[in-house]
């Protein structure tokens, strides 16, 4: 199974790169990996504006001057919010700069952690988990109906700014499987806030969007009604009385 998931991925890498190159669109855009494009190259120039210098200083002088690489995540997502929410590859640079390491060590670190965005995203950036327990019970179908609904690619932003979708890895709520996470942008990158849509449907994704788009806050945590968070649909089965009290160990005995 997972040989032909492995297949069916690159096949599905394969045509978002053949698509890009028919339409000469940035690949950085579609793909997970950085490659130059106009807007995202290392010869734009980038530094941290002179509001943001203080803060640098600020966040250095946390640690050790010979560990100046410790401070590599907080200067990023200081990079990211003076940027609009998402790190182009010369704000990297600026930051291996800051901590004197060669730049592939900032990439390292924005790579893995998938809060640091290496494209433009919406104001809600909709991460569709898809791992095992959220692919089997329909994470697929949940991403096929948010591109659907908004009209766009994965990691694509609508024309109005307001949605884009990605994808993220397991985020600890597979017993509420499938789920998704917005990454509100909507107050501006510092006030950031990811919320978790748990026991989702296609429909229910749907309608999510919609309430975003009228500026409505939907209820995070599961959708179904039928579960009170993380409980068995249609209530408890075992554990219904109060569970007896434990044995007291005679620790005289001991
Ligand atoms: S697999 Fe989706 S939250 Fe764990």
């Amino acid at each position: 199974m997972l040989a032909r998931l492995a297949t069916k991925r690159l096949l599905e890498v394969r045509q978002i790169f053949r698509q890009n190159h028919q339409t000469s669109r940035s690949f950085s855009t579609a793909l997970n990996y950085h490659l130059d494009s106009p807007d995202n190259n290392p010869n734009i120039p980038w530094e941290f504006n002179d509001a943001n210098k203080g803060k640098v200083k600020e966040i250095l002088s946390h640690y050790p001057s010979n560990y100046k690489q410790s401070a590599v995540i907080p200067l990023l997502d200081l990079a990211q919010q003076q940027h609009g929410g998402w790190l182009p590859v010369s704000a990297m640079d600026a930051v291996a700069k800051v901590v004197e390491v060669a730049p592939i060590r900032v990439y390292e670190v924005a790579t893995f952690y998938s809060m640091f965005n290496r494209a433009k995203v919406g104001k809600y950036h909709l991460l569709v988990c898809g791992t095992t327990p959220c692919m089997i019970r329909g994470s697929r179908e949940i991403e096929d109906a948010l591109l659907k609904h908004l009209g766009v690619k994965r990691n694509e932003v609508t024309k109005d700014g307001l949605f884009s979708v990605g994808e993220m890895e397991c985020m600890g709520c597979c017993v509420n499987a499938p789920m998704i996470t917005v990454a509100d942008y909507s107050t501006g990158s510092e006030g950031y806030t990811y919320n978790y849509y748990e026991d989702v449907t296609p429909k229910r994704v749907v309608e999510i969007v919609e309430m975003l788009r009228r500026g409505e806050k939907p209820p995070h945590g599961t959708q179904n009604p039928q579960r009170t968070r993380c409980g068995p649909e249609g209530g408890n089965t075992t554990l219904l009385g109060e569970p007896k009290a434990p044995p007291c160990r005679d620790l005289d005995a001991c």
